[in-house]
């Protein structure tokens, strides 16, 4: 028996490791991690490191994350620190994720045939079909080294075109369908792929697997952008778009002198796409719905208090207070926010375009915790509030 590999996922991001690990070994802060004395050798001087997903020592090589930990601290087998875990997270393991060893190899073809699309998407963006595509993301000032790192795509005109390439390689319209490239009729037969006519923006999880794709129609046709549907590899709540990339960012080993990195969050794959250009590579975003505990958790994972950054419109202002509202009960003194709220009708995207990356540095830099900004709120620009007005500020 298998354990679906996005519950395993989810358990992990919610299993704070150095709680876990804090029960049984006295840890100090070493920087973003932990280190302490290795319980698994006999040793005085800590060489047992503990970061955000996995634990390392390096005395004896012992390594691994939540799950193994507690398999060799507890003697036990891989299901029992599974539902130890998962009780402890609140979670319930559900029957049936618990998948058969082929389920699993299916799992594996659907990354197949994903990675096969995502190469005939990005090479046809130099071919003459591809033209207009790559015209498109040159002209909103994608240079070539950003296309080809974000594997920038074009999907061909015609909604059988993707289906007539992967058939040799032994492709199925099902197994399209099932790692959400076609979409299914009543009867669950595949039916039109999903995506023509559209640059692709593939789609790949913290550790940069494949999972998925959206796709940006190139004039003003509706729907502007397609995000593929939930599929066993896909799941929007918990993912973000860039988070492979801005994650190592944030981790890498930096010179002396040179400032953290930030993790960015904004609200389109464009500004996401437009920022690492501009030097700023810890963004990320959320695929086209409102930021989800699942991201927050992931989110803190890598960066105790990512930045919000919301476009300055009116539904830019309501996302902020609806992330707002998300994040509250979540906060905890090493889980905070920053909020940053651009000019009015500018987004990130063409913020750098036209102002510069230092001036949108300056905005990051700026960005207020999410405490003060409630403060604010709350309080609601009353001055020398009386004895009424301070009970009410405090009831609210
Ligand atoms: P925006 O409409 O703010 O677009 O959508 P944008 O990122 O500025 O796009 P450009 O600059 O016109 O290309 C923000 C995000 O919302 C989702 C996408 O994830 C997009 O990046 N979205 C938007 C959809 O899923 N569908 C849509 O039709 C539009
Ligand atoms: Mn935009």
């Amino acid at each position: 028996m298998a354990i679906e590999p996005n519950f395993l996922d989810e358990l992990r991001a919610r299993t704070p490791l150095a709680t876990i690990i804090g029960r049984r070994v006295k840890l100090a802060r070493s920087g973003r991690n932990w280190k302490g004395c290795c319980p698994f050798h006999g040793e005085k001087n800590p060489s047992f490191y503990v970061y955000d997903d996995h634990f390392h020592c390096f005395g004896c090589g012992v390594h691994g994350d939540a799950i193994s930990f507690v398999m060799q601290m507890e003697g036990k087998n891989f299901p029992e620190a599974v539902d130890e875990l998962a009780s402890a997270a609140g979670m319930e393991v559900p029957k049936e994720t618990r998948r058969s060893r082929e389920e699993v190899a299916h799992v594996q073809s659907l990354e197949d045939v994903l990675e096969q699309t995502q190469k005939v998407w990005s090479q046809a963006l130099y071919t003459p079909a591809g033209k207009a595509g790559l015209a498109y993301l040159t002209g909103r000032g994608l240079t070539r080294h950003t296309i080809e790192a974000f594997g920038l795509g074009w999907a061909a005109e015609g909604r059988g075109s993707l289906a007539a390439v992967l058939e040799p390689h032994g492709i199925t319209p099902h197994m399209m369908a099932e790692a959400g490239l076609m979409r299914l009729d009543e009867d669950g037969n595949p039916k039109g792929e999903l995506f023509w006519g559209r640059v692709t923006f593939p789609i790949r999880d913290r550790k940069g697997r494949l999972v998925s794709f959206g796709g940006r129609i190139l004039g003003d046709g509706q729907p502007k952008y397609l995000n593929g549907p939930e599929t066993p590899l896909f799941s929007k709540r918990r993912l973000l778009f860039g988070l492979d990339r801005a994650r190592a960012a944030v981790r890498a080993p930096r010179p002396k002198g040179v400032p953290p990195t930030d993790l960015i969050v904004v609200e389109g794959y464009m500004d996401v796409i437009a920022l690492h250009q501009a030097g700023f590579k810890g963004a990320v975003a959320p695929l086209g719905t409102a930021l989800t505990p699942e991201q927050l958790e992931v989110l803190w994972l890598v960066d105790p208090s990512p930045i919000l950054c919301f476009d300055g419109d009116g539904a830019g202002r309501r996302a902020a207070a609806r992330a707002a509202e998300v994040a509250l009960p979540l906060l905890k003194a090493e889980h905070s926010l920053r909020l940053c709220l651009l000019p009015e009708g500018e987004d990130p995207d063409s913020l750098v375009r036209v102002q510069g990356s230092e001036k949108v540095g300056a905005l990051f830099a700026e960005a207020k915790p999410l405490s003060a900004v409630l403060f604010d709120l709350l309080a609601g620009g009353v001055n020398n509030p009386g004895p009424e007005e301070r009970a009410a500020l405090r009831r609210k």
